[in-house]
């Protein structure tokens, strides 16, 4: 269907591809290559980046974007094979190829529900779209993963340090008052190892990534020629690291939350000084100011989050084109 829900559906060929194509066609616009086409953008939760970028890429393609707000004024949509006594008005069954009859492509936003590693895995919302989609679907962040952020984190690294592959990289886990979903550690974890990438994870004791999820970042790492490694020591995984990327997520058991924990992980200037002269901080965004990360390193030349959600734009721009054209 040439969907993209999950980096697998690019494997390390696939994701080279796309982040060469981005690159080429941030240099040189591609101009009206979405003309006609229309993408309808449904919604579970709120967006700044995903949704501007994602309209952005279809209309200075040449296309159009219907947005969809799911219990804003669109019907609450159920996703269970239940009985719809509940709030829940429409099925994914019904609602999915109906759209699939007015548009040309779905791209979908759900968050993890918070019902922990297994039910995330499990992926259900985007997953049942691509089930019962007649077009392709691609995911603006799911339960599990959020690929297009990890393929603009990494198209940021391949123009600042050209090949990446053994490139030194830390994901970092961050303090946050809040216990944040996995999706885009995830998924900047299984991006970069498909990229072959010499991938640090660092996080504090009861914060494990879900162990499928490093499987499969270790598979892809050993046939891209690079490396995944976990560690409890923040200061062990950014020695000679080139990018520090800072992100806040939830402990594997939900209960054992504590608030804004492990305040030494939150980065600062400080934390760089082992790290490589050119070293950069990556986050996705949004981010907390003086809580994920400190606010000297945000306003420093060593953030390089603007270009991180710049990127989100040229890589959707190739994800629409090559889905649609039934080339992903
Ligand atoms: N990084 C990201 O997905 O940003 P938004 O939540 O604002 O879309």
């Amino acid at each position: 269907m040439n969907s993209v829900t999950h980096i697998r559906d690019l494997g390390v060929e696939g994701v080279h591809r796309v982040i060469e194509q981005a690159l080429t066609w941030k240099r040189t616009d591609p101009g009206q290559h979405l003309a006609g086409k229309l993408l309808g953008m449904v919604f579970f939760n709120p967006s700044l980046r995903t949704r501007t970028s994602f309209e952005a890429a279809m209309i200075r393609g040449g296309g159009h974007a219907v947005v969809l707000e799911v219990g804003g004024g669109v019907w609450k949509l159920e996703h269970n094979d239940v009985r719809m006594d509940q709030d829940k008005t429409e099925h994914l069954r019904e609602a999915v190829p109906v759209l699939g009859r007015y548009l040309d492509a779905l791209a979908v936003r759900s968050f993890s529900q918070g019902g922990g590693d297994a039910e995330d895995e499990a992926d259900a919302v985007v997953n049942g779209f691509a089930q019962y989609s007649s077009v392709p679907v691609i995911s603006m962040e799911s339960a599990r993963e959020h690929p297009c952020q990890g393929l603009a984190d990494l198209l940021t690294l391949r123009e600042r340090f050209g090949n990446l592959k053994g490139l030194p990289l830390t994901l970092s886990w961050a303090p946050h008052i809040k216990p944040l979903p996995k999706a885009v550690p995830n998924s900047f974890l299984l991006t970069a190892a498909a990229m072959g990438c010499e991938v640090r994870v660092a996080h504090p004791q009861g914060y494990d990534l879900y162990g499928p999820v490093l499987a499969e970042a270790k598979e892809l790492a050993q046939e891209a020629g690079g490396s995944v490694d976990v560690t409890g020591s923040q200061k062990v995984a950014l020695a000679g690291s080139v990018a520090l990327y800072a992100k806040a997520w939830g402990p594997s058991d939900p209960s054992a939350f504590v608030s804004d924990s492990n305040r030494d992980w939150m980065p600062t200037l400080e934390h760089f000084d082992s790290m490589s002269p050119e070293a950069v901080l990556m986050h996705c965004l949004p981010v907390r100011r003086d809580l994920e990360v400190a606010a000297e390193v945000l306003d420093s030349a060593r953030s390089a989050v603007i270009d991180e959600a710049e990127n989100r734009f040229h890589v959707q721009r190739v994800l629409l084109h090559r889905a649609l054209q039934g080339e992903i």
